[in-house]
Order: C-alpha cells, then structure tokens, then sequence
C-alpha cells in the first residue's frame, strides 16, 4: 500500500532543448537541490558519463536518472540536443509523461527546439516551457518569452525564466514537474509489460535493459520474455538509477529502472522491445519505436590490420546503446578487412569513431562519408549503392538517383540574406519562408543530402555568427545526374579515394580533391602525379613535387666524383621505387581527406 501510495507521486519527465541550451546544467542544479549528488562529489555535467561528452559539451548518449523530491519521486531522463541524435530524443519521449522545454535566452528559439517540441507534442507530452541563461549580459529575456509564448500559445507568465548556471528559480522548475505533469498510469494489476528505451552491456550481469515499466510488476529473479526478439531471459537484478545502478527487489507500473536480463548476445536486447513474463509470451508488444535510418555510409577499417577482430567487437557493443548504428563486413585493396557502417549524420560518425578509438583502443581509417545512392540498371533493376566502389559502369547505368531531405533552418531574419547565399549552392529549392515573430525566420528548403552532409552545417554557423540552426528530415529519392570520380596516384587507382558526385560538380571537387591531396601526403623521393579521373578521362592534375635527401650531407671536401656517383645512386633509387609506383599512404592523409 506504501508502494501504491508514493506511485501516485511519481512524475516521468524529460528535458528537450536545442545543443547547448543548458540541459546539462540544469540537470546538475536538479541533482543538487534534491540530494541526489552531494555537492562534494558534484562536477560538471554529471550526468554526461562518457569522457568524451564532457569535453565536447554535449550528450550523446542518456543516463537516467531518479531524484526523491519532498515525497516525490522524479525520474529524468536526459536526451541529447544534436540533430544527428533525435532519433534518442524519440526514445526517450516514450518513457516520460511530461518534458522541459529549455530555451537559451541568448539564442531564442533555434531549430532542433522546434524539431523536440513536435516530437513531444505528438507523444501528448505536458510541456513545461523554460528559457535559460538570464544572467547572461547580452540575454534576450523578453524576445525570447515572446518566441516563446507565440509558439506555445501560452502567455509569458506561464514561461518559467532561470539561469541553471547560477540556480536562479531552478525551484521553480521542479515545482512545475510536480505541479504540472501528471502521475503515470498505475495499472498495477495488469500482466507485467515494460518498454525497453536502452540498453548497456555488462560482462557480469548480462545486457542490462533500461525499462519504463507499463503495466504490472516484476520482482527480482523472475523469468521473463523479450517478445520481438523472442528471447527468454531472468531478471537477474533490478533496480533504480540514483544514477548508478541500485539494487531493488521489484519494479512496478510507472516506474522508470533497470532489469539484468543475464542475456550475453548482442542484438537481442534492442530499445524499442516489449518484456513480458515468460508465461505471457503470447501478450500484445508496446508500441515500440521507429527503426531508425541511418543517412549516411562510411567505411571503417583499422589502421593496424591485426586489429579487425577489436574492432568487430567494439562496433557490436556499441550498437548495444546505440541501435542506429549498423555496419557490416567489407575488404578493400590497400586498407584491407574493415566494415561498411550506417550513421545517422557526420557528428554521429565521429563519435563512433572516437569511442572505438578510446573505449576500444582501436586507431581507425575512415573514408569519406556517403549518402546512399539508388541506380537502376538498363534492365530496369534497382540498386542500392552504400560506396563509390560499388558503382556500376557508367554503361549499365540507365538512371541514378539520390536521396533528398527536407531542410528546416531557424535564423534571426537579419542573417536571412547569408543564409540564401550559403542555400543558392545547394543545388536546392526553396519551399517556405515563415516569419516565428519579427526578428526571427524559418525557412524551409529541399536539398539532395549530399549538400548538406559535410561542410553545411559549419559554414551555415559561421555565415550567421552562430545564430543560426538546423534540422532535416528524408523526404525521399529523386533523379540525379551522377558520375563516379577516382583518383590515381602515382598512375595507380586508389579506391578508397573514389566518390560519387553530380556531373555538374565534377571539374570543381576534381580540382579540390587533387589540392587536398597534394597538401596532405608527405612528399616522396620523386616526383608522384595526383590525379582525378572521370570516365578515363583526366579532369585534374596535381604534381606532388619531390623532397630531394640530402645524401651528399656526411662528405666533405671536394671529391665531385664521389658526389655525383651518390646523386645517380639516389636517382635511380627513386626510378625504382617509382617504377614499383609504390607509395605508403599514412592513415592521418585519409583522414585528411575525408574531413571534407
Ligand atoms: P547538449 O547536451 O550538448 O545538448 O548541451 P546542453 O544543453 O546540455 O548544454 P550544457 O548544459 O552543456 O551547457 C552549454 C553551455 O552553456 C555550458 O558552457 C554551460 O556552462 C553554459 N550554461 C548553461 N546554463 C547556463 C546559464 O544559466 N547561464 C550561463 N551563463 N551559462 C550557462
């Protein structure tokens, strides 16, 4: 009964924002007002786990958490603000009743604000409007509560104003979570059935399940059932997250937690999956989650090839936390066995790469990122083209086509005027303008992936001082006029150089990848040719131009013959290695390279 009555009392929430709005920070302030965290063991971004989250200053990867409020228990849930992560902000969504909507009075409404809020409003979430950063001297408190309250419909005294940085009414905010949104459904009677939203590798207790539990209740050491993976497992330990994992003896209806499935194959244990207990086998699954897509194609390989096996690994466990992450095996001349991996956008790529560099100590070579390509063939047969290697021969080709987004960019309207420019390159069009009040402006565009997949993003911050910011969706295949562009180096092909790219494109990126190339390899004892190739037929030309050693440095003295029997040595030294074409291309010139 003292169970039921403190259900009553719990509130599920989360905080949506734009990338660095504050969420973090606010998180903190909520971890020390309620005790959670003494303020001794406090440091910054608490609840960011992972090294790397907290250099860069983002969230990748949620943590959960419970706090114990007066007698309320308050689960957070953090969700990253990176457009290339709304697919976790979607999972998220479906474990909570309510969400802060966290708005940096510095920047007013941006992008991936609007992105959040309509993923929340469609999982009927109560919204609870914050803006954040009022001690900041140049904060915009009133043009914010305006975009604000013009979004929500609500009036700017219902739009809470803080400064997580410092504390200000950040009272105030956990009022509101308890106040506002309501207790979850108690259904306490019902057949146990939990949503998984995550998911963690344990090499003791097996995948660990991140749950909302639904209906019902489990107790610890109870068999149960994993329905879409048809998987049978027990509830080796359950519990809460303090953040920690803490030990309980049963989790009910409403509650947020984790179960130690003792279940060791990755894969099986996916978000989105509905546990039962093993005799309900049969029980309807939850609603589960979209899969989500990834958009983008690169190749991983190791740059020590003895590494292939470390790095499998690495890339199966990851995808434990992160199941948009999909790969599979490939082998390339050169860079020999690595994988071809799905991501879900560049900063998506580079942090999987990162963690598998430091989590897994595995040095990777990556190739430059890839939208997939669709190209139907003169029998009218479809496919699907995940690398540059897999292009057909232009003669097969009867029609190519490339995948286009729905491109959604929040801009004060004086940066309007650059923010046209940057688009005009795009090879887009223009769909809407929609004026969100008077100083700010959405504009709404179509654009092949592709444009927007490398450098966009970057300059579109820097041609609006920052101000500006972005989200797109897929909204499908069109027709494209595409070519494949390889390079040959020292006269050898170099696959893992190749890239598709549109015709009209093509002189340009030629010229480009030809100059990057010449900047990044080392120069050799000759004289090496960087060329880039259309159809056979040269479209650029670099000469990377020969380091001549020193060999005459050690003699002195005026013996010429001598001299000059080591330059001829030296040169034919070079013929021979020139002749064999052989060139070691270190790993940092991929690198390099494929930065775009
Ligand atoms: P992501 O997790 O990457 O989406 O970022 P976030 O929304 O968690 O933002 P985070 O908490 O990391 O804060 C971003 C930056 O804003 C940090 O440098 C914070 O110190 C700063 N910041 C957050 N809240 C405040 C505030 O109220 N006032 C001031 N002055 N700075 C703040």
């Amino acid at each position: 009964l003292e169970r039921l009555n403190v259900m009553k009392h719990i509130r599920n929430f989360n905080i949506i924002a734009h990338i660095d709005s504050g969420k973090s920070t606010l998180a903190d302030r909520l971890l020390e007002l309620t005790g959670t965290v003494s303020s001794q063991d406090m440091r910054e971004q608490f609840l960011d786990m992972m090294d790397l989250e907290r250099e860069r200053g983002i969230t990748i990867k949620m943590q959960p958490v419970r706090m114990i409020y007066k007698e309320y228990v308050l689960n957070l849930v953090d969700t990253p603000g990176h457009v290339d992560f709304s697919y976790e902000v979607s999972r998220s969504l479906a474990a909570v009743e309510g969400a802060i909507l966290l708005v940096d009075a510095t920047k007013g409404i941006q992008a991936q604000t609007l992105a959040n809020l309509e993923l929340a409003q469609k999982q009927n979430l109560v919204i609870i409007p914050v803006v954040n950063k009022i001690d900041l001297q140049h904060a915009q408190v009133a043009q914010t509560l305006e975009e604000v309250s013009h979004l929500l419909d609500v009036s700017g005294d219902d739009i809470l104003t803080i400064s997580a940085k410092h504390g200000t009414n950040v009272e105030q905010v956990l009022e509101a979570v308890i106040n506002k949104i309501p207790a979850p459904n108690i259904e306490i009677n019902k057949p146990f059935r939990a949503l998984i939203f995550d998911s963690k590798f344990d090499a003791y207790k097996g995948i660990i399940a991140y749950v909302r539990v639904v209906e019902g209740s489990i107790r610890s050491g109870e068999k149960m059932m994993l329905l879409a993976a048809q998987a049978t497992g027990e509830a080796k330990e359950l519990g809460f997250f303090i953040p920690e994992l803490s030990p309980e003896n049963q989790l009910v209806a409403g509650e947020i937690g984790y179960i130690a499935t003792g279940i060791k194959e990755p894969g099986k244990v996916r978000a989105g999956d509905t546990i039962v207990a093993s005799k309900d086998s049969q029980a309807d699954p939850l609603p589960g989650y979209q899969e989500p897509k990834p958009m983008i194609f690169a190749s991983l390989y190791p740059a020590n090839p003895d590494d292939f096996d470390e790095l499998k690994e690495a890339l199966a466990q990851l995808k434990l936390q992160d199941p948009s992450l999909v790969f599979e095996p490939e082998r390339r001349e050169l860079l020999g066995r690595g994988f071809r991996c799905g991501f879900l956008g560049t900063l998506h790529t580079e942090i999987v790469s990162e963690r598998i560099r430091r989590e897994f100590h595995v040095d990777l070579i990556i190739s430059t990122a890839s939208v997939v390509y669709k190209v139907v063939d003169q029998q009218g047969r479809e496919h699907t083209i995940y690398s540059a290697s897999d292009w057909p021969d232009p003669s097969e080709i009867k029609e190519a086509h490339e995948p286009w987004v729905a491109l959604e960019i929040v801009t004060p309207t004086k940066f309007i005027g650059s923010v046209l420019d940057l688009l005009k390159n795009s090879r887009g069009h223009s769909v809407a303008t929609e004026y969100l009040t008077s100083e700010k402006v959405k504009i709404l565009y179509e654009v092949p992936l592709r444009e927007i997949i490398t450098a966009f993003y970057d300059n579109l911050k820097s041609a609006t001082q920052g101000y500006a910011s972005m989200n797109y969706t897929l909204i499908g295949y069109r027709p494209a006029d595409l070519v494949k562009m390889e390079v040959l180096i020292a006269g050898k092909k170099e696959e893992a150089f190749s890239t598709i790219i549109p015709q009209e494109e093509a002189y340009q990126e030629g010229k480009r990848l030809v100059e990057k190339l010449k900047k990044a390899l080392p120069s050799q004892q000759f004289a090496v040719p960087l060329q880039a190739v259309i159809g056979g037929k040269i479209i650029a030309r670099e000469t990377l131009s020969a380091r001549r050693k020193d060999v005459t440095g050690a003699l002195y003295g005026g013996d010429y013959s001598r001299k000059r029997k080591l330059l001829e040595k030296q040169k034919k030294g070079k013929k021979k290695l020139q002749a064999r074409g052989q060139l070691k291309i270190p790993p940092d010139v991929f690198l390099k390279i494929f930065r775009g």
